[in-house]
């Protein structure tokens, strides 16, 4: 048999996936990371070690489970979560732990960027105005506050690609997970070397780049005993989650929008032609399509909103599920859907790691609003189901505005394996929202950027019309969505009246 891996470094865990000629998944296994480390308000910290350590252990059992053997895997594709800060030094060995997406520490050094290099221009260079998640950042406030790990660093990578290092020994990137870097000059696909020496960087750091279904390297022999891969087996850049997720809903033609709820929520468009928000409330980043581009606005704690509540108060639904094999997720959601729509006016804002779209405000903060006596656990879940989606309603509006014609919206990643959630969706944004043949998302866009890459597809386009195929359309009712569209508005006036607050309350 033929099979081709995708394999997605994701933020909670890392997967490998198999799939066959006809895009058909025959095998998929997520090997779960490390809790993220929080040791300060905001921060957010991982071992790139243990992603390899994970990969490895999902690659085995993913051919194992089958029985596949190594020199069946005709090509690999990689995904992983995006903008995080690897540092090797000159043992290729890893000098401090990653500093990753979510992480909100160094609003300071965006800030110095933007007095250094003139915030207009920053965004002219990399088409995108830098962000407190975005990896340059984090690299200058490792410079600034731990000089000795800045010192000794000779690769700068991100953690997709630190895991191919390790797979195939070759340093390199893809034009869409560098469009997070914050370094990257978007609209011609290369490195904004400008930008780079003004922030004082040295420029080889930095890993050449490619187009993501470009083959770059090889499993070496040393990762072919690890993860019983067979030496020589072609690895293709591959994209950011979201990117490769895109790729994996078929979202590779102008018109086609998906929305995923993943730890983070993203609405993403593909662009033909590159356009981005002035005021960059959205990110314009190269896609993993050759010479295309996309847009996407990002809630931060989509998933996560829901990850948290679990992990906090969740704990009698987590850990005595009643029945059988239920994903503790179900459970909560169901037992937040017996709470009426709008959840008696309780609103959740989930700025649980400050706000990208539309906010951009690193500052802002998880909040519950409208709170009474007679609000139960029930009504918090929901609510915080309804605040995603809310949120995520902020990130379509402003796709919309660049001139997309959203129609549909194809969604993906865990939130979209609940039919609740899918229907709050459908209201909220008053649109009939898809659920596709695969929900594997960024493993699969993976896997299918492998196809590509290895000759198996003349073209990404071509991959996604033979493996992807609509399942369920979750249509939204006059009613459900009308009243969402009232509670909207009231969400949409909650932030600017917080936004004193959360500075105040940060200076506490
Ligand atoms: C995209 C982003 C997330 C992370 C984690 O900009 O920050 O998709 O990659 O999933």
């Amino acid at each position: 048999m033929k099979y081709w891996l995708g394999i997605d470094v994701g933020t909670g865990g890392s997967r490998a996936l198999l799939v066959d000629a006809q895009g058909d998944i025959v095998s998929g296994v997520t090997v779960a990371h490390e809790d993220i480390q929080m040791t300060q308000p905001l921060w957010a910290e991982q071992r790139p070690q243990n992603w390899w350590d994970a990969t490895v252990g999902a690659i085995q059992d993913a051919l194992q489970k089958v029985g596949a053997k190594g020199s069946d895997i005709a090509g690999v594709g990689l995904s992983g979560q995006m903008h995080g800060l690897v540092l090797l030094d000159a043992d290729n060995q890893v000098v401090r732990p990653a500093l990753i997406w979510c992480d909100q520490r160094c609003e300071e050094q965006v800030d110095w960027i933007n007095s250094i290099a003139g915030e207009d221009a920053v965004l002219q260079q990399t088409a995108n105005p830098v962000l407190t998640g975005f990896t340059a950042p984090k690299l200058i406030w490792v410079r600034d506050h731990d000089p000795a790990s800045y010192e000794k660093t000779r690769k700068v990578l991100l953690p997709k690609d630190y895991v191919r290092f390790c797979l195939t020994g070759q340093f390199a990137s893809d034009v869409s997970d560098a469009s997070g870097t914050a370094l990257f000059d978007v609209v011609n696909r290369r490195w904004a070397k400008k930008l780079v020496e003004q922030l004082g960087i040295d420029y080889s750091l930095l890993p050449p780049v490619v187009e993501s279904s470009e083959v770059v390297g090889a499993v070496t022999a040393e990762a072919s005993v690890k993860t019983g891969l067979k030496e020589g087996t072609p690895v293709v850049a591959g994209a950011g989650d979201q990117a490769a997720g895109a790729v994996g809903a078929g979202i590779v033609e102008s018109g086609l929008v998906s929305c995923t709820i993943g730890t983070s929520g993203v609405v993403f468009s593909h662009l033909d032609k590159v356009d981005y928000d002035p005021q960059g409330r959205v990110h314009t980043f190269c896609h993993a399509v050759p010479g295309k581009w996309h847009v996407m606005g990002v809630t931060q704690a989509a998933g996560l909103s829901l990850q948290w509540f679990r992990n906090r108060f969740g704990v009698d639904v987590a850990t005595t599920p009643k029945e059988e094999d239920v994903d503790p997720y179900t459970l909560l959601i169901k037992e937040g859907m017996r709470s009426p729509e709008g959840s008696e006016g309780l609103f959740w804002l989930p700025y649980l790691m400050g706000e990208r779209t539309p906010h951009l405000d690193a500052q802002a903060r998880g909040a519950w609003i409208g709170l009474t006596a007679k609000h139960t656990r029930e009504h918090l879940v929901r609510s915080v189901i309804e605040g995603v989606a809310y949120s995520l309603k902020d990130c379509l509006a402003i796709v919309e505005s660049l001139g997309v014609d959203v129609k549909v919206v194809r969604a993906s990643g865990g939130g979209a394996r609940s039919l609740s959630w899918l229907e709050v969706l459908a209201n909220v944004f008053d649109r009939p929202i898809v659920t596709l043949s695969t929900q594997e998302g960024s493993a699969f866009g993976a896997a299918l950027l492998g196809m590509v890459g290895s000759g198996h597809h003349e073209s990404v386009s071509e991959a996604c019309r033979v493996s992807i195929s609509e399942k369920k359309r979750v249509v939204p009712t006059v009613e459900s969505s009308r009243e969402y569209q009232r509670r909207y508005e009231v969400f949409s006036s909650l932030y600017p009246v917080l936004r004193q607050p959360y500075r105040d309350i940060s200076e506490l």
